[in-house]
């Protein structure tokens, strides 16, 4: 069903013609972050991102007290999005991709993702992100974005970084798309600093029950941007 979608799209798509397309391994200007204008809480660091990926994945969410959805970590495989920087598609690839990953039965592995990716391209996996306990001991999760399983930092186990959230705004797409946010990093040298920004889906329902609603996974897609860093290949 997934990959059905994803063809459905790919063919429907102008700038998909090209059956082939080259997703990995380009440098990327530092005007691949754009931020909307309205608002100081982001900055847009004046560098070049080391990394562009497309996140695909789940927010998890847990009712609280408060009657509303709490979020409490997230899930994502992190694509390789680089060389689609100067094609047309790179506008467009969290929809295109968020709309096929929406039609994926829910007991289907994130991983699997990949598999339908190969249809439009060659991505590499970047790596994971998810949230461990916050090693400060402090309450809650805390990010991290992990390369040390795949492509060109596999088995360097310095290639991760655990971050904190420095800043976010809301979506100005959708009021149903995850917020905008800046993350600093706290420890592993993969980068300095993360944006997570055109993201697609990944809001929970505005209320809940507390006590009988269970935890729930919300499908998400979203830009990753990792810059600064001192990891080696
Ligand atoms: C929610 O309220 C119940 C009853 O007042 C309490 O036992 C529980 O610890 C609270 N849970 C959270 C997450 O605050
Ligand atoms: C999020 O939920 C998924 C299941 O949908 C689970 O596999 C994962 O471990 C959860 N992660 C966090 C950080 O809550
Ligand atoms: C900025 O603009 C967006 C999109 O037009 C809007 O949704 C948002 O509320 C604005 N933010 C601020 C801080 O004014």
């Amino acid at each position: 069903m997934f990959i059905r979608s994803l063809l459905a799209l790919a063919l429907s798509a102008p700038a998909l013609a090209t059956p082939w397309l080259t997703f990995s391994g380009c440098s990327v200007p530092s005007s691949v972050l754009q931020l909307p204008s309205n608002q100081t809480t982001l900055t847009a660091p004046s560098t070049a991102p080391n990394f562009v990926a497309l996140g695909v994945g789940v927010q998890n969410y847990t009712c609280a007290n408060t009657s509303t959805y709490s979020n409490t970590g997230a899930v994502a495989e992190l694509f390789d999005i680089s060389c689609l920087f100067k094609t047309p598609i790179f506008g467009s690839i969290q929809d295109i991709v968020f709309a096929a990953w929406s039609e994926f039965p829910n007991d289907i592995p994130i991983t699997a993702i990949e598999t339908g990716f190969r249809i439009l391209g060659n991505p590499d996996v970047l790596g994971q992100h998810y949230f461990v306990k916050n090693p400060s001991g402090a309450a809650g999760n805390s990010p991290v974005f992990d390369f040390t399983s795949s492509g060109q930092f596999n088995d360097n186990k310095n290639a991760f970084i655990l971050a904190a959230k420095a800043g976010d705004i809301l979506s100005p797409d959708s009021k149903s798309d995850v917020d905008w946010l800046s993350l600093n990093r706290v420890s592993g040298e993969l980068a300095d600093q993360v944006f997570r920004v055109e993201t697609r889906g990944g809001q929970p329902p505005a209320s809940c029950t507390p006590g009988s609603s269970t935890d729930i996974s919300v499908k998400y897609a979203a830009k990753y941007l990792f810059y600064g860093g001192s990891v080696k290949k």
